[in-house]
This record gives C-alpha cells, sequence and structure tokens, in this order.
C-alpha cells in the first residue's frame, strides 16, 4: 500500500498556490510510492473537520497557470483559545494536548503524510504537531509578504510585487495629469518588502514601510517641500499597510491618530493586529489635508495641493501568477512529495540561491523583516533623494 498524502493551503491567498499543489501531483503520479493525493479543504478547519476531497491530475490540467487555490483557505488557528493563557507553563501543556488530538486526524482522514502550505500562522500548527507528535509533516512557504527567514523567496511575492508595481505605473501617469500627491497603501502586514521593492522598481517618492518607523514632518513635509522647491508637480507615496509613525512624530504630529487607536485593533484568529484596518494612507491624507501652511507652499509655487490614497489591497494577490512564482511553485511542491518519500519530516522546503533545499519546520516559520542595512534600504534613498537633493 503506498502513501497517502494530505494537503492543505492556509492562511492568506497567494499567487502560486495552485503551482505547488500541480507540482506535488506530479510528482505523485510519477511515484508508485505514492497511493494517493487528498485534497483537504479551506486549510486546518477541513483538516479538523473531515472536508477532503481526492485530487486527480487528469482533470487539473496546467493547474500551474492558475491562480487562487482550488482547496480553498481560511486563517482558521487550532490553537486560538490557547492564545489567551498567560501562563507559559500551562499554555505549553494545552498546545501539547491540542497537537497530540490534531495527529490523530490522520487516521480519520485517511492520510499518513501531511503537506501543509502557508505561512508562519499555518506552519507554525504544522510545526507544534511535529514538535510535540512527531507527526509526518511537511510545510511548503507561501506569502505574497516574502517574510519567512528561511527562504530567499517566497512564492507569490513577485507576482504581487508586479501587481503594485503596474498599479503605481498607471497611477502616477493619472497624478502628473492633475499634479496631485497620491498615497498608495501596499499590503504587507509586518514586513515592507512589498512596498520597498514596488515602490523602487516605479520610482515612487517618499516609501514608507514598518521597519522604519517615520517622521511625518521630516519624511513627509519636509520632503514635499524639497520636492516642489526642485520643480517637482506630483508625489507617489508608497505606503506599507504595516507603516507607523515613531512614537515621537505620532505624540507632536498627528491630530487623527494615537497610539491608543493603535493599540486597540482588531485581532486575526492569530492575534495579528489588522493593520489595514487602520488605513494609514487614508490618516496620511487627512493630516495633509490638515496643513494648510504646506498648501500655501505649494500654491505659491504655482502646484496643485490635492491628495488622494489608493488602498491597493487584495488586487495585489489576485489574478494568476507570474512564471517565477509558478516554476517556484511547482519545485517546492515536487520536492515536498520527494521529502514524504524519504520519510523526512518537520521540514520546510525552501529556496537557497537557485536550488529547492530544507530546514527544520521550526527555523522555517521565523519571520524575516527589511533590515536595516539592506542594500535595498541603501537603493530606496538613493533613489528617492536624487529627485530633490544636490550634494554638490
Ligand atoms: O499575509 C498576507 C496578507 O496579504 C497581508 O499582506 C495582509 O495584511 C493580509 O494578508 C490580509 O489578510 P486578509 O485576507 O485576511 O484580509
Amino acid at each position: 500500500m503506498g502513501i497517502r498524502i494530505g494537503v492543505l493551503t492556509g492562511g492568506g491567498d497567494c499567487p502560486g498556490l495552485n503551482s505547488v499543489l500541480y507540482g506535488i501531483l506530479l510528482m505523485a503520479n510519477e511515484k508508485t510510492e505514492i497511493a494517493e493525493i487528498i485534497g483537504i479543504e479551506k486549510g486546518w478547519t477541513g483538516f479538523l473537520t473531515n472536508k477532503t476531497r481526492k485530487l486527480d491530475i487528469s482533470s487539473l490540467d496546467d493547474l500551474h497557470t492558475i491562480g487562487g487555490t482550488l482547496l480553498y483557505t481560511s486563517r482558521t488557528n487550532p490553537f486560538k483559545d490557547i492564545m489567551k493563557e498567560k501562563n507559559l507553563e500551562e499554555r505549553e501543556k494545552k498546545i501539547k494536548k491540542i497537537a497530540e488530538e490534531m495527529s490523530l486526524q490522520f487516521e480519520t482522514l485517511g492520510i499518513d503524510v501531511l503537506i501543509a502550505i502557508g505561512g508562519d500562522d499555518t506552519l507554525g500548527v504544522a510545526e507544534a504537531m511535529y514538535k510535540y507528535t512527531k507527526a509526518k509533516v511537511i510545510g511548503v512557504p507561501k506569502t505574497i509578504d516574502n517574510d519567512l527567514a528561511s527562504t530567499d523567496y517566497t512564492f507569490g511575492f513577485w507576482s504581487a510585487v508586479q501587481l503594485a508595481s503596474n498599479s503605481m505605473d498607471n497611477i502616477t501617469t493619472t497624478a502628473r495629469s492633475h499634479q496631485r500627491i497620491f498615497v498608495i497603501q501596499v499590503m504587507g502586514r509586518d514586513a515592507g518588502w512589498l512596498t520597498l521593492v514596488s515602490g523602487i522598481s516605479t520610482g515612487a517618492d517618499i516609501i514608507l514601510i514598518p521597519e522604519r518607523p517615520f517622521d511625518f514632518e521630516n519624511e513627509i513635509i519636509n520632503v514635499l517641500k524639497e520636492r516642489v522647491k526642485a520643480g517637482r508637480k506630483y508625489h507617489i507615496i508608497a505606503c506599507s499597510e504595516g507603516a507607523i509613525p515613531t512614537f515621537e512624530s505620532l505624540k507632536r504630529d498627528f491630530k487623527t491618530l494615537t497610539q491608543d487607536s493603535i493599540e486597540k485593533l482588531p485581532k486575526d484568529d492569530f492575534g495579528n493586529p489588522l493593520l489595514s484596518k487602520l488605513n494609514m494612507s487614508q490618516i496620511i491624507v487627512e493630516e495633509l489635508n490638515l496643513r494648510k501652511d504646506l498648501k500655501e507652499f505649494f500654491n505659491s509655487n504655482d502646484v496643485e495641493y490635492d491628495i488622494r490614497d489608493v488602498i491597493l489591497g487584495h488586487t495585489m494577490r489576485a489574478g494568476t501568477p507570474n512564471s517565477f512564482d509558478r516554476i517556484l511553485g511547482l519545485r517546492l511542491g515536487v520536492h515536498a512529495v520527494k521529502l514524504a518519500i524519504e520519510g523526512k519530516f518537520g521540514f520546510m522546503t525552501c529556496l537557497h540561491g537557485d536550488k529547492i533545499d530544507i530546514v527544520p519546520l521550526s527555523k522555517g516559520t521565523q519571520k524575516k523583516i527589511v533590515p536595516k542595512d539592506s542594500d535595498l534600504i541603501e537603493l530606496c534613498d538613493l533613489i528617492t533623494r536624487v529627485k530633490y537633493h544636490k550634494n554638490h
């Protein structure tokens, strides 16, 4: 009897999920060791409630080219209630108990191995199952945010960068026609990769990311003034949904936002604050609209002071994956099946250079934010400052 592999997709949708599924199916189709691939619907929800269906490659022609996930996805966290437990020892005990219960689901679902495709939240659940029960789990890293530490890129990232860049290029032309300031909000919960890369690639004028809390007066107001002095008539501000002002700037410069309102944001099932609810791009527009002094400055330089915000939101992770993400997804999926055949569990497949590699799930679930010394930060400063700053 061959190996029965269950596969689920969890967390936010991401271009390339179907590509991973197709990679899994392609490899399983060739290998006699694999009996069948069982799709588990809606991430951990379907895992806990037995929502499965057999996946048959013959009816899924070129699935890797299609966006989204045919298995559906959810942000269900089986450990949700335990996260409220303050006592760490108690919490650990409860996590262990749930992990043990979850491992019993393998039999109910009729699977020997589970491949979980997801970001740090989804893979964190798989990791706990492996840690406490040595469950036969394998992870595949997914997220448009590109914020997982042990892989060079997560699939979905470059598709999202392209979508964001296309939108920013388009907005730039209308910003120019009206002499407007556009504040464009880009997805990315904790990490600024998406905003930084799409902002640089489209020549955004100010780029705000969570890793570098911004000073409203110095980095927005003063920069806009300098840009106007340098003859610039329109301005694109790329703003990550996770971008926040420095503590001092928040207290000093903001009329419509307080520390309290940030702390009171609702949280998702994994305890992540829903930063998109804050809508930093809208806040920046509101604050700019309150600045009569800046309006006068613009007008006295014969430039319009007209400000709009655009939230790219879910458009950034919609549609078909680009070629890079199709290939990466396929490769990660193929490799996950190889691990199942070799009996290597508790690992995540990943990209290192041009090779598909593996890392323990415990490492794979760690976060990767933009480091301060990243050459992308340097590039960001060069490309934004050149438009108003002359050293000699
Ligand atoms: O984690 C990926 C992501 O797209 C983030 O960039 C964003 O904050 C979040 O998902 C949005 O999630 P939802 O689909 O629940 O609105």
